[in-house]
């Protein structure tokens, strides 16, 4: 009866950050289909040689971790000076490629 009560209590606790990671991937999705799609082809479409690789292959590199993913959005890269994102964003992005790289695995 104690255990029952205490994980009732602690339930929400646990969940939540879950649920803020959630959220963050959420939005992360949002920004790569808002600002990102003109040069690079989304999950499930079709890759053409004009485009950049898909995200798919660019989490699947070793080495790809939150740092690196933090470091990259960080610095200008051609030919992706084209776009500048807020840091709240960039943070997004680097949860949602984190989520896209679990998911893969
Ligand atoms: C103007 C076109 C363009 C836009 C817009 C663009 N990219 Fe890219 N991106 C590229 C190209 C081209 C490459 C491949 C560069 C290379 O291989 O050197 C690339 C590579 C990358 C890489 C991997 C770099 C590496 O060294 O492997 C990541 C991660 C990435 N882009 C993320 C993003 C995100 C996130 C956005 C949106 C916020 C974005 N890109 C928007 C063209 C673009």
């Amino acid at each position: 009866m104690r255990a029952l009560l205490l994980s009732a209590v602690l339930m929400p606790l646990a969940a939540s950050p879950a649920l803020a990671d959630r959220a963050a991937v959420k939005r992360g999705q949002k920004v790569v289909d808002e600002w990102c799609r003109d040069c690079h082809v989304r999950e499930g479409e079709k890759l053409t040689p004009d485009m950049a690789p898909p995200y798919s292959d660019l989490v699947a590199i070793q080495g790809r971790d939150r740092a690196w993913f933090e470091e990259f959005l960080e610095a200008d890269h051609f030919p992706m000076t084209t776009f500048r994102l807020f840091d709240h964003e960039k943070a997004d992005v680097v949860e949602w490629l984190l989520d896209l790289q679990k998911r893969q695995k």
